[in-house]
This record gives C-alpha cells, sequence and structure tokens, in this order.
C-alpha cells in the first residue's frame, strides 16, 4: 500500500449474494459486452475518499466501528448505467431509506473529521461491467441483507485494479 492509498468505504456482499451477482453480470456482459468486474471486486460503494494518507487509516477505522450501522435489507432488482462513466451497474428500483440514512451518517462523521466527502445525491450500485452501457431495466431480485461495512484499498496491479479489504465491521 503507498503513503497515499485510494480508499472508500463500502458494503461487501456475502458469497451467496455475490454467486447471483455474477450470474446478472453475465447475463449483461453478454448483452453489452465490456469489461467484468472480477467476483471479488463486487462492492456497494458507500463512500469514496480517494488519495489519503495512510496514516489517517486508523481514524477511519474508528469511524467506521462507531458508526450506527444496522443490517440492511437490499432488494437489487434493476439494471442501468452511467454513461459517461460508462459503467453498468445493478441497482434498486425503490428508494432504500435506511440506506440512504447510512450514507448521510457515514457523510456527516466524514465531515466531522474533516475527510473528503461527496455532496451529490447517493446512487446506490454495484457495478458489474466497465467500459459499456446499457438502458435500465429491470432484472432477476437480489436479496442482500448487508452486514458488513469494509474500509477498502484500491490497488493498480498489471491485472487490473483490486480492492484490498483494510478493515471490515459485520453486525
Ligand atoms: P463505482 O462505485 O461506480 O464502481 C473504487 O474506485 C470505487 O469507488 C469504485 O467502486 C468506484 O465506482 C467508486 N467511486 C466513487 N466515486 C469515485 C471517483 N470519483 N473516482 C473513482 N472511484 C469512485
Amino acid at each position: 500500500m503507498t503513503a497515499t492509498p485510494r480508499l472508500f468505504i463500502g458494503l461487501s456482499p456475502p458469497d451467496a449474494v455475490r454467486q447471483p451477482l455474477t450470474q446478472v453480470r453475465h447475463h449483461v456482459h453478454t448483452r453489452f459486452g465490456g469489461r467484468v468486474v472480477t467476483t471479488a471486486n463486487l462492492h456497494l460503494t458507500l463512500a469514496f475518499l480517494g488519495a489519503t494518507p495512510a496514516a489517517r487509516t486508523t481514524e477511519l477505522v474508528r469511524l467506521i466501528d462507531a458508526l450506527a450501522f444496522t443490517p440492511l435489507d437490499l432488494t437489487l432488482d434493476q439494471i442501468g448505467s452511467f454513461d459517461r462513466a460508462r459503467v453498468v451497474w445493478i441497482g434498486l428500483s425503490r428508494h432504500q431509506v435506511a440506506l440512504d440514512t447510512l450514507v448521510q451518517a457515514l457523510r456527516a462523521e466524514l465531515r466531522a473529521g474533516q475527510f473528503p466527502t461527496e455532496d451529490h445525491p447517493f446512487n446506490a450500485h454495484v457495478t458489474l461491467l466497465r467500459k459499456a452501457t446499457c438502458l435500465t431495466e429491470p432484472v432477476e431480485t437480489i436479496h442482500w441483507r448487508a452486514d458488513t461495512i469494509c474500509l477498502y484499498g484500491s490497488v493498480s496491479t498489471p491485472e487490473g485494479v483490486r480492492y484490498d479489504v483494510l478493515h471490515r465491521r459485520t453486525v
């Protein structure tokens, strides 16, 4: 890990959820092409921090451990894309208040800790493909009891990006 690792905080799906996610990923890849996100890298980003001094990692670990976080029942039921970024994702067709509440609480704690925060509206999604776009449409529902929040470090390797779990909290 570098002195200023690229960090983000996200929800990590259990293997039982990664499996149907890989099926949807296969389905959309067949239809829309692009580059698949590896199974190990699948996650739902809650907050992106970017390059962060390694010395501040301990503060982030404490922040995550102190965050009001209880398991969330997520219903992933629609695919869509961010056309400018050219990413295809699976997301939620219905607004999830508890997820928004978690993100707002996390942003508030990050702001209080003088970490960079995003102001744009939160758009919950799990990226499945890069370098591809598609139209929004329903897919077979995946239920995810999200009980694990992680601090990730994004590492560039010759084989592509890898997201290392630097800290994991399961509730
Ligand atoms: P994603 O959530 O759409 O896949 C690590 O780069 C993770 O942080 C990725 O999952 C990425 O996008 C997310 N992310 C959010 N904002 C980002 C930004 N400004 N730059 C890079 N990645 C960002």
